[in-house]
C-alpha cells in the first residue's frame, strides 16, 4: 500500500470541490488520504470557511504579505513542512505555484479544469470565460478535466475527463453548473485512486490501474 496521503488543498474561491473531497473521506469512499490543511491567497475564500468547520488548518498566505517572491515561497514552503504535506490538490487556486515546489511536488500536485483540456485552458481561461468560449466555439460537448500540474497553466498530463452536452440552449452559467457536477464526481475520484496508489505517470504518460 502507498503512504498515506497528506493532502494540502489550495483554493482562492467558494470551496465546492474541497467540499467534494471532505464528504468522500468522511464517508469512506477515500480511507487512505487527510486534508492536513487548506491553502488560500484570499482571506474571504469560503474554502477557508470550510475548513475552520472542520477543524482543518486554515491558512490565509498571499505574494503580498512579504516583500519578496522568494520570501513568500520560503514561507509557502514551510507551511507545507509544518503539515508535512505529501501531495497537493489546487481546487479552485488562482494563482501559479513556483517551480521551486512545482519540482518538489513532482507528479504529487493535481488541478481541475471546467474544459476539456487542451482545449480552453491556459491563461485567462478561468471561471465563466472558460464556458463562454465553449459556447462560443460551437462545440457541441465540454467537460472537466482532471490533470497533473506542471510549470504551465493546465498543461500537464490529463488523468481523468468527463464529458457534458451543450445543449442549443445552453448558457454560460447552465454550462458551469453541469460541469460542476462532474467535477465534484470525478475530482475525489482521482484522489481515492491516488491514495490508493493506483495512479502513475511515466514520463508524461499516465497509467490508471483501477
Ligand atoms: C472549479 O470550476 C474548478 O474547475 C476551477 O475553479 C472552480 C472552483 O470551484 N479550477 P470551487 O471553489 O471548488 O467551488
Amino acid at each position: 500500500m502507498a503512504e498515506r496521503l497528506k493532502i494540502a488543498v489550495f483554493a482562492s474561491g467558494k470551496g465546492s470541490n474541497l467540499e467534494s473531497i471532505l464528504n468522500s473521506i468522511e464517508s469512506c469512499k477515500i480511507i487512505h488520504a487527510d486534508i492536513v490543511c487548506v491553502i488560500s491567497n484570499n482571506s474571504n475564500a469560503g474554502a477557508l470557511e470550510i475548513a475552520k468547520q472542520k477543524n482543518i488548518p486554515a491558512v490565509h498566505i498571499n505574494r503580498e504579505q512579504y516583500l519578496t517572491d522568494e520570501e513568500f515561497n520560503v514561507a509557502l514552503i514551510k507551511k507545507l513542512n509544518e503539515f508535512a504535506a505529501n501531495f497537493i490538490v489546487l481546487a479552485g487556486y488562482m494563482k501559479m505555484l513556483s517551480s521551486t515546489i512545482i519540482r518538489k511536488y513532482k507528479n504529487r500536485i493535481i488541478n481541475i479544469h471546467p474544459a476539456l483540456l487542451p482545449k480552453f485552458g491556459g491563461k485567462g481561461m478561468y471561471g465563466i470565460h472558460v464556458h463562454e468560449a465553449a459556447i462560443a466555439s460551437g462545440d457541441k460537448v465540454s467537460g472537466a478535466t482532471v490533470h497533473f500540474v506542471d510549470e504551465e497553466y493546465d498543461h500537464g498530463s490529463t488523468i481523468m475527463q468527463e464529458t457534458v452536452n451543450i445543449d442549443t440552449t445552453e448558457t454560460a452559467g447552465t454550462l458551469a453548473a453541469k460541469i460542476l457536477k462532474i467535477e465534484h464526481k470525478i475530482f475525489p475520484e482521482v484522489v481515492r485512486l491516488f491514495s490508493e496508489g493506483k495512479i502513475y505517470n511515466e514520463d508524461g504518460k499516465v497509467v490508471i490501474c483501477k
